[in-house]
């Protein structure tokens, strides 16, 4: 079994590195989106050194990226012979702390969990380390608490300078006379990725703006006005409503609209499509949700950071098997991430941009998605 699941790992490492810089580690197979959920059979429980059952708490459904982090999680971890109890919270931070606190009276022997809010777990871990259970973040940090053992991700800083460069490109920054009117829509301000976003994609473009090269109409930069509760669609779309009736009635070319995400994307996307007439702006966004590669297709979205859900998977399902096994996790960080109680040691995939050019490559040839996913 060992010996089949290396050779397993080696390929989809390989396959997976090849997209997101990814390259170290073991992993598992997995290699379409909807990951097959291939039950614990007698030979793999039996064959696996470290079964156990592992709590893996998911944000919401509603997001797509979402449901392919937990089927690929679940997935990769019944094929290294774990069980699962996989929890999807709806966004609600109560749901998902009693979720939490029912995978430790279950028996949970480690707890993999996306936060809704970083600030909100802290009590609830506090009862999972006085239990022993080990805490892998996935994706989001938790903040403010002792009890996370480990932290996985893509590195959230450079998926906001991937936006920023991908912006300084398009638009010829450093050449073009300028200037660009720009609008910024960001995250949930409880979600610590989001900072890291903004301040990766600002960071690239501040002395642009800073030269008047970059423009922003509304005024409105600072991360807290331009963050989006819960990363919701209709919230971003009900800005940019309000900014281009306010800001651009009169004609005023709307050049660029710097979105961390594809769900706040869709909503500025939906705005301009009931409500602005020029030219679609550059807009940038994240994940590769499938209305956004579309609209990509049809012209309305110039970018999405590639974020391959599966290589997040493996990734962690190789730390997971390393503590169950009574080893320390591979780590590639032990500098970024600071959750309040000290620096949480930590494994960054690599992102990668996904637009016009490249999409097919990284996205269908990859397995990720059908042609017919995005007709
Ligand atoms: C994730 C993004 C996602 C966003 C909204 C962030 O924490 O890193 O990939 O778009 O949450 O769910």
């Amino acid at each position: 079994m060992k010996k089949k699941l290396l050779s397993v790992l080696l390929t989809v490492v390989m396959v997976a590195s090849v997209f997101t810089g990814c390259s170290k580690n073991s992993s598992n197979k997995n290699e379409g989106k909807e990951a097959s959920t291939t039950t614990k059979t007698e030979e793999s429980s039996s064959d696996t050194s470290g079964g156990g059952l592992v709590g893996v708490a998911m944000p919401t459904k509603d997001l797509q990226r979402w449901n392919q982090d937990g089927t690929n999680m679940e997935a990769q971890l019944k094929e290294a012979g774990y069980d699962v109890d996989l929890q999807y919270a709806s966004n609600d931070i109560p749901t998902q702390v009693s979720q939490v606190e029912n995978m430790i009276s279950n028996g949970c022997k480690l707890l993999v969990i996306a936060s809704i809010d970083g600030d909100s777990l802290g009590t609830v871990l506090a009862q999972a380390k006085e239990a022993n259970i080990p805490v892998i973040a996935y994706d989001r940090l938790i903040m403010n608490s002792d009890a996370v053992t480990y932290y996985a991700t893509f590195d959230n800083y450079m998926v906001g300078t991937k936006q920023g460069e991908y912006i300084k490109e398009a638009l010829d920054l450093d050449n073009a006379a300028g200037p660009f009117n720009m609008e910024v829509f960001t995250g949930d301000p409880g979600d610590n990725n989001a900072k890291f976003f903004y301040n990766g994609a600002i960071d690239v473009l501040k002395p642009y703006i800073d030269a008047g090269k970059i423009v922003i109409p509304s005024g409105q930069l600072d991360f807290a006005t331009v963050a989006t509760a819960n990363w919701a669609t209709d919230a971003a779309q009900s800005r940019m409503e309000n900014i281009l009736s306010s800001y651009y009635a009169g004609g005023t070319k709307l050049d660029v609209v710097l979105c961390s995400n594809d769900s706040t994307a869709l909503g500025v996307e939906n705005a301009l499509a009931a409500n602005y007439t020029g030219d679609y702006p550059v807009i940038t966004g994240q994940d590769c949700d499938i209305a956004n590669v579309k609209n990509m297709i049809a012209g309305k979205q110039s970018m999405s950071i590639f974020k391959d859900t599966r290589t997040l998977a493996t990734q962690v399902v190789s730390m997971v098997d390393a503590i169950m096994k009574g080893g320390e996790a591979p780590i590639n960080d032990t500098k970024s991430y600071d959750n309040g109680t000290g620096i949480i040691p930590s494994y960054l995939c690599e992102p990668v941009f996904a637009d016009l050019n490249n999409y097919k490559e990284l996205l269908i040839d990859s397995g990720y998605y059908s042609e017919d996913d995005l007709k």
